[in-house]
């Protein structure tokens, strides 16, 4: 049955829509109906609602606009009006929602989700704060909204958890991710888990840390800058949550998304070199003193840039666990590192080298002599 049809009125085209079955969908435990109007797309509504807790940060801004882009109506939770205010332009009039909440406010968080049929939880933090801790944000955070959601009959919950998560690691942030994800699932046992691998992007924590140093000065790193990591894009995340989002297969599932192919930090870094035809020169240093110093900057206020916890992780592999789903699962081909970095990187070279282009495997870095590639 045809879900539209365009009638020629008077020389005029107009669209006239008709509703079929397959436009009424019914939310899973409550059975609350859900309308879906026009052909598809931004400025149309699929009948869905969901609410994106961390929506302000680095991968929460995509799967933002990767959802309203598909029509569905987004609830961005947010802490700052001014920083969920951007958002605003992803979707169409109306179709991006802020509301605010604090993390600890049962009642807030239970007004974020109210109307929605699936929530994301992408909240995350790299170091602890004066009144967050890692256990207060990745458990009991992740709980609460896990409970709120499922008390309120939301149909889904997709957990951002990290790849390396376990009760055993070394890492503060990695255990308390690995509690996280029991605690949503005690609570939320049908929830979606989705470890990402370390991501790149246009406002990521990587590239940006790895190329952002002058000419003269070093960057310091622990490990001899050896440690493996499976780098993937946060466009390919967000796009893996939308299809999770549409695919009422993936409840329940974990899914540890890593890019195609593991490098060094070492190997990062000569990428790096070659692309923003710099030497970004790296100093090592033993793990024991970068821990010490990092634990003293920690404690400075407004430092965003560097804990204990982050240089115990910067020693260890990311290691996927092997039964969990990956992008593969998904039908989802991983975006490679070199093709792509040159999108991020390009902004590091100097004006003179700026537009050159760029091609994998020229050497344009040679003992410090730029070759340029014609
Ligand atoms: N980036 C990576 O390479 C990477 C790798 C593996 C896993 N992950 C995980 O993936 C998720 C998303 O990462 P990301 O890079 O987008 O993180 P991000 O840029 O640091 O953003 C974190 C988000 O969480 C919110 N948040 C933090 N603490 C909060 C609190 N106490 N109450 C309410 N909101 C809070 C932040 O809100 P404000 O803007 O208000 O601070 C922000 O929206 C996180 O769970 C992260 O641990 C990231």
């Amino acid at each position: 049955m045809l879900a539209t049809a365009a009638i020629k009125q008077s020389g005029r085209r107009s669209m006239v829509q008709v509703r079929a079955m397959h436009d009424l969908t019914f939310r899973n435990k409550t059975g609350q109906p859900m309308i879906k109007q026009g052909l598809g797309g931004r400025s149309t509504t699929n009948g869905h609602i969901a609410t994106v807790f961390g929506c302000t940060g680095f991968l929460g801004r995509y799967v933002v606009a990767k959802l309203a882009k598909q029509g569905t109506q987004v609830v961005v939770a947010n802490r700052d009006p001014d920083e969920a205010r951007p958002l605003k332009v992803t979707g169409d009039l109306g179709q991006i929602i802020p509301l605010e909440f604090d993390l600890r406010n049962e009642e807030q968080i239970r007004e974020c989700v109210r109307h929605s049929d699936i929530v994301i939880n992408c909240i995350g933090r790299d170091y602890e704060t004066k009144n967050f801790t890692y256990d207060d944000v990745h458990v009991k955070g992740s709980r609460a909204l896990a409970e709120i959601a499922a008390d309120a009959g939301v149909s889904r919950f997709i957990q951002v958890s990290a790849l390396n998560a376990s009760e055993d690691s070394p890492s503060k942030f990695l255990q308390t991710k690995a509690k996280g994800e029991k605690a949503v699932k005690e609570v939320f046992p049908e929830a979606t888990i989705v470890r990402p691998a370390i991501m790149w992007g246009h406002e990521d924590r990587f590239l940006n840390r790895i190329a952002n140093t002058s000419g003269d000065s070093f960057q310091f790193w622990v490990n001899n800058s050896q440690t493996k990591i499976l780098p993937v894009s946060v466009v390919d995340v967000a796009h893996a949550i939308e299809v999770m989002f549409g695919a009422e297969s993936t409840a329940g599932k974990t899914y540890e998304l890593y890019g195609d192919r593991a490098y060094t930090f070492e190997q990062v870094f000569d990428l790096a070199r070659e692309i923003s035809m710099k030497p970004l020169p790296t100093y090592n240093i033993p793990t024991g003193v970068a821990k010490l110093i990092a634990s003293g900057i920690e404690k400075l206020p407004y430092n965003h840039t560097i804990s204990a916890d982050l240089i115990e992780r910067m020693r260890l592999d990311e290691q996927p666990s092997g039964d969990a789903h990956t992008f593969k699962d998904l039908y989802i081909e991983p975006t490679s590192l070199e093709a792509d970095a040159i999108h991020y990187l390009r902004r590091f070279r100097s004006n003179a080298v700026f537009d050159l282009p760029y091609e994998k495997g020229e050497g344009i870095v040679k003992k410090g002599v730029y070759h340029v590639i014609d």
